[in-house]
């Protein structure tokens, strides 16, 4: 397994291109699959998971073209050309499901698309249980018969799904994407109440508009959707990789460096750039994206995770790196997954001082972490895991990378042109 190697230390000054949303290209891959048309989506950025996705969906008979680089803000993000003339399969395996758990959105558009969708149960995982028992009742409500057999979910509407009204207990991303997808070719009029709003599921909803769909309240907790008998050929570009953007920011912050982040964008991270000024580090706009350095020393300040709006659980771990040579100290809540605190043994294996309380942490800020050999078990732990030995001292070996490589294109590429000594070392074979 590859490692990475980092030498802490570095102010991280310049520029950093920022790719499509990973959580954002995902969705819209499986969006693919409600038409015969073909989907065609640009700047799809270049990942692990993204790769998964492709292999999932190439089972399920989509032809799959990736055509050059398009070119967006001066940076190369991929065309990637889908076409699901035939569905051959309706079938995601375990093997690709327990590689990803995000495989779920297929569900909802081949049950909508062949009236049958058999998906492997996603099990546990490194942050939480995580159930889809919530996209699975939604489903149900939508005229599906499900049942859950050998570790599938199996999926029948053979007359087709009816449209209703969805009432989310709880905010659910992926839950919300499933069933709006399903919702765009359902008999009449589907109400998604307590809808998710991240940007990634704005994104997915202006897809499927531009596929033909008819979506009301995009952008709302209220989404009320019209079925089409069918929907058409589109093209898509996928948002700027906001995670991506808040990560890069938390670098230029723990580095006391100075960053321009191109093509991202404040309005996905105001949560973000609210509690960061709070703490002392500016985020300002500038004409190609975002300006990122620390305006007034670097305080603690307490977050909760929430859904969006708020502050994501994609950027607590790195949030809480950037604590951890905060002065004073500072609290930080997870409140949507239950076990998203395994970074912390390893940070404080760097000399991090953090004691945690149920779903809080209390951090109190070092002058100075340590580096160490660490390694995580999950991307945001991981890259929290990298930015911690950027500003620690000495040498950081990060360990089980390819954990990163699943959610950040080219990171060590992309930090050592800002000026960080970073290396990938290669597991010799
Ligand atoms: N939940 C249920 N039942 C369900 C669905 C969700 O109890 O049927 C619970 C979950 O266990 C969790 C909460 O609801 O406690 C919210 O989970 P959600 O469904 O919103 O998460 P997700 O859709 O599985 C997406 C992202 C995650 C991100 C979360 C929260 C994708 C592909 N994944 O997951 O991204 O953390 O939303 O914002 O969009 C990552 O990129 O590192 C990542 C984990």
């Amino acid at each position: 397994m590859d490692s990475m190697r980092i030498k802490g230390g570095k102010p991280l000054t310049g520029k950093i291109h920022i790719s499509g949303a990973k959580n954002a290209a995902l969705p819209l891959m499986a969006a693919s699959l409600l038409t015969d048309g073909g989907l065609t989506l640009s700047n799809v950025p270049h990942l692990a998971d993204i790769a998964t996705m492709a292999n999932l969906l190439g089972q399920h008979g989509v032809s799959l073209g990736l055509n050059g680089d398009h070119k967006n803000n001066g940076h190369t993000g991929r065309v990637m050309e889908l076409k699901a003339e035939k569905i051959t399969s309706i079938t995601a395996p375990y093997e690709l499901v327990r590689k990803m758990r995000a495989s779920i959105v297929v569900l909802g558009p081949l049950l909508a698309r062949c009236g049958e969708a058999k998906v492997s149960l996603p099990g546990g995982c490194a942050i939480g249980t995580r159930p889809v028992d919530l996209h699975i009742k939604a489903l149900e409500q939508l005229g599906a018969e499900v049942v859950l057999e050998n570790g599938y979910i199996h999926a029948r509407a053979p007359k087709g799904l009816k449209g209703t009204q969805i009432v989310f207990p709880m905010v659910t991303v992926t839950g919300t994407e499933n069933i709006m997808m399903a919702a765009a070719l359902a008999k009449g009029e589907t109400t998604i109440v307590n809808a998710a709003r991240e940007p990634e599921v704005v994104d997915l909803a202006n897809c499927l508009v531009a596929m033909g769909a008819e979506i009301e309240g995009i952008g709302s907790d209220k989404l009320r959707i019209t079925g089409k008998d069918k929907l058409h050929a589109a093209h898509h570009d996928v948002i700027p990789d906001r995670i991506e953007t808040g990560t890069f920011a938390m670098a230029a912050a723990i580095t006391n460096g100075d960053m321009e982040l191109i093509g991202g964008k404040l309005a996905h991270l105001n949560s973000v750039a609210r509690i960061l000024a709070e703490a002392g580090v500016s985020m300002e706009e500038t004409p190609q994206g975002l300006r990122v350095r620390r305006a007034n020393g670097l305080h603690g300040v307490d977050v909760m995770t929430e859904p969006y709006p708020g502050f994501p659980t994609d950027l607590q771990a790195q949030m809480m790196a950037l604590m951890c040579v905060a002065q004073g100290a500072s609290m930080i809540t997870e409140t949507i997954f239950e076990n998203r605190f395994m970074h912390v043994p390893e940070l404080r294996r760097m000399g991090a001082n953090i004691t945690v309380h149920n779903a809080s942490a209390m951090i109190r800020g070092v002058p100075q972490l340590t580096g160490a050999p660490v390694m995580a078990t999950d991307l945001r732990a991981s890259v929290s895991l990298a930015l911690a030995g950027l500003a620690a001292q000495g040498e950081t070996i990060l360990n089980r990378i390819y954990h990163l490589d699943r959610g950040y294109e080219r990171l060590e590429e992309k930090l050592a042109a800002c000026g960080a000594d970073i290396e990938r070392v290669r597991e010799a074979a």
